[in-house]
């Protein structure tokens, strides 16, 4: 079968390759793949900076947002053939640490944690797939080709998540959350704080293109400047650029006890020790508490099945920007202005 391949820390060596059908041991449950979305960390594993082979394996099938349908339930018990299914990313080390004991394998202490199709268990990019049954999500089969997006709802899930948990250490109403950047992850995190009626705004370098309407049509407000000309202070931030001058704006820009939460991963950019001790000071002065969030439990995967299956299914449509055949997985990785979510699509739905 063909499948998605690279060698992980080695760029230029993604290709469309003849693997070989997946094995048992990777699960009993055997899935016609349907659909894989792209994102920041595949192109990061494509250009060699990110990414681990399986043990003993030079190469790493890609992709970790999948939508597939089931060839064979095997021992599942609950799933029939046919099902619409998506594949948990991350599975509990080895050890175990004590929070992939408990099942938060997204809050893993040792690192020794694997991930499909990122690090060391081959991904979904490839025309059959096999999983554990209990890794399994099985989605509203209304949602078709939409499920794709799944997996970046549940990384918002977790961070929106974090957020509430935090905001109880004192008495803490939020009612305004400023989301800087409208790719994805932003306009989920748009869409999931809407869903909690919350006042909503949406930060983007982008002036045209479908964001700005995409965020209006959710009933939030879209602003295309810097985080510091806002003029206003946002109870809560989700970050979702990673970079560097829109981290630090965020947190001077944040109100007092608020809560900057940071999913976006970047690199590089200098930040001054007299910059870093600004910075500091404005969250001890004013209680803030900034938080990192990566990755998501089962109980994440739940609770973005349900934002997803209760979500407008025009809206969630006007995510996915591009399609791309296999074949042409190279158009696919690269970074086009007026995308948003980039679909490989293996097989009609
Ligand atoms: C994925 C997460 C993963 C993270 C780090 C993200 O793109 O959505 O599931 O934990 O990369 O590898």
């Amino acid at each position: 079968m063909k499948a998605i391949t690279v060698e992980p820390r080695k760029p230029g060596t993604a290709r469309l390759a003849d693997v070989s059908e997946p094995n048992e041991h990777e699960g009993s449950v055997l899935v016609e793949a349907v659909a894989v979305g792209v994102c920041g960390t595949d192109i990061e594993i494509v250009d060699g900076k990110y990414g681990w082979a399986p043990p003993g394996k030079t190469h790493l099938v890609l992709g970790h947002e999948s939508l597939g349908r089931v060839i064979d339930p095997g021992r599942s018990g609950s799933l029939q053939k046919g099902d619409l299914v998506v594949g948990i990313v991350r599975r509990p080390d080895p050890v175990p640490c004590p929070n992939c004991a408990v099942g938060e394998w997204d809050m893993c202490r040792n690192g020794q944690y694997t991930e499909r199709g990122i690090k060391e268990i081959h991904g979904f990019m490839s025309e059959r797939w096999r999983i554990e049954p209990e890794y399994v999500i099985k989605i509203d089969p209304g949602l078709g080709i939409l499920g794709v997006l799944l997996e970046p709802t549940t990384v918002i899930a977790k961070a929106l998540e974090q957020v509430v948990i935090i905001g109880r250490r004192s008495f803490w109403e939020p009612r305004t959350v400023l989301v800087t950047g409208a790719g994805p992850i932003g306009l989920l995190a748009a869409l999931g704080a809407r869903s909690v009626g919350l006042d909503v705004h949406v930060l983007d370098r982008m002036e045209s293109g479908p964001k700005p309407d995409l965020v209006r049509a959710l009933g939030a407000t879209y602003h295309s400047g810097s985080v510091r000309e806002l003029g206003f202070e946002p109870d809560a931030i989700v970050e979702c650029t990673g970079v560097g001058q829109v981290i630090a704006d965020s947190i001077q820009a944040v109100g007092s006890s608020g809560i900057v939460c940071l999913t976006g991963v970047g690199h590089g950019g200098v930040v001054t020790a007299a910059a870093c001790a600004d910075i500091a000071a404005s969250a001890v002065l004013k209680n803030n508490a900034i938080v990192g969030s990566v990755n998501a439990n089962k109980r994440h995967w739940y609770k973005a099945g349900q934002l997803l299956a209760r979500a407008d299914r025009r809206w969630l449509s006007g995510l996915i920007t591009r399609t791309e055949k296999p074949v042409n997985f190279m158009q696919a990785l690269e970074r086009r202005p007026d995308d948003i979510k980039v679909v490989i699509q293996f097989a009609e739905i």
